[in-house]
C-alpha cells in the first residue's frame, strides 16, 4: 500500500465521479500562478463536502481556511441561490485570488472572503451556519470548535480536516499541529451538545483524515 497506488485509485474514483470542471481547475491554476501552496482538498474530498452541504440542506455555511478558494467553490456550489458562505483567511493574497475564482465560478453572489486571523473574525460574526469546515492553522482547531459551536444550531455539521496527520495522531507527544487534531477530537468527546465521529483516508493528498460533529441538542 502505497502513496503511488493511493493517488491511481483517486485518479479512477475522481475520474468516474467527480467529472472536469472549468471554473474548479481553473481555480487551481490560479493558485498555482499566484504561488500559493497545494494543499487545498482534493477533488473527490471537494465533492464530499458539496453533497454533505446538500445533505444538510445548508444555507449557511462558514468555512475556515480559504486558501485559493477551492474547497469554498465546493461548498458554494452546494447553496441555494439566496445562501451564504463566509470564508476566513489570515493571507490578504490568498484572499485575493479566492475572491477571482469564486466570482469567475459564478458564486460572488453569495460567497465571501474576510481577511483576517480567524480567532479575531468569529466573534464578529452572526450564527447559525448550518455547516462549518475548519482547514486553517491547525493549532488554533480548539478555538475555532469552539467558535464553530458558539455559531451553531441544533442539526449543523462542522467538519475539522487533517485531523489524522499520516498517524502522528496517537503521538500524544506529537508537534503542535498533532496537538490541535488530538484537543479538537478531545473536545469532541467531552461536549455533550455534539454526536461525532473521525475517519482515516488516504489518497492523492496521502494519509490523514477528517472529524464530523452534527450538534444535537
Ligand atoms: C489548508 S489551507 C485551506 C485550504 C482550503 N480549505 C481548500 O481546501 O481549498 C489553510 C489556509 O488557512 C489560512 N490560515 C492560516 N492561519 C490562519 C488564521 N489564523 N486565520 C485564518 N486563516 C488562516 C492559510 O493562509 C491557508 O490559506
Amino acid at each position: 500500500m502505497t502513496q503511488a497506488l493511493w493517488t491511481e485509485v483517486d485518479q479512477y474514483l475522481t475520474g468516474q465521479l467527480v467529472p472536469p470542471d472549468p471554473a474548479l481547475d481553473e481555480a487551481l491554476a490560479a493558485s498555482d500562478a499566484a504561488g500559493l501552496p497545494a494543499i487545498n482538498v482534493s477533488p473527490n474530498q471537494g465533492k464530499l463536502l458539496h453533497l454533505l452541504a446538500r445533505l444538510r440542506g445548508a444555507k449557511r455555511i462558514l468555512e475556515v481556511g480559504t486558501l485559493a478558494g477551492y474547497s469554498a467553490i465546493w461548498l458554494a456550489r452546494a447553496l441555494p441561490p439566496d445562501g451564504e458562505l463566509i470564508s476566513l483567511e489570515i493571507d490578504p493574497r490568498h484572499a485575493e485570488v479566492a475572491r477571482a475564482s469564486l466570482a469567475n465560478a459564478g458564486l460572488a453572489d453569495r460567497a465571501s472572503v474576510r481577511v483576517g486571523p480567524a480567532l479575531a473574525t468569529l466573534p464578529t460574526l452572526t450564527g447559525p451556519f448550518d455547516l462549518v469546515f475548519i482547514d486553517a492553522d491547525k493549532p488554533n482547531n480548539p478555538g475555532y470548535f469552539e467558535w464553530a459551536l458558539r455559531l451553531s444550531t441544533v442539526g449543523s455539521v462542522i467538519i475539522v480536516d487533517n485531523v489524522v496527520r499520516g498517524g502522528k495522531v496517537v503521538d500524544g507527544a506529537g508537534d503542535a499541529n498533532v496537538q490541535g487534531a488530538r484537543a479538537v477530537i478531545e473536545m469532541m468527546a467531552a461536549e455533550p451538545r455534539v454526536s461525532a465521529t473521525a475517519i482515516q483516508t488516504v489518497g492523492s493528498k496521502s494519509y490523514d483524515g477528517f472529524a464530523m460533529a452534527l450538534v444535537i441538542s
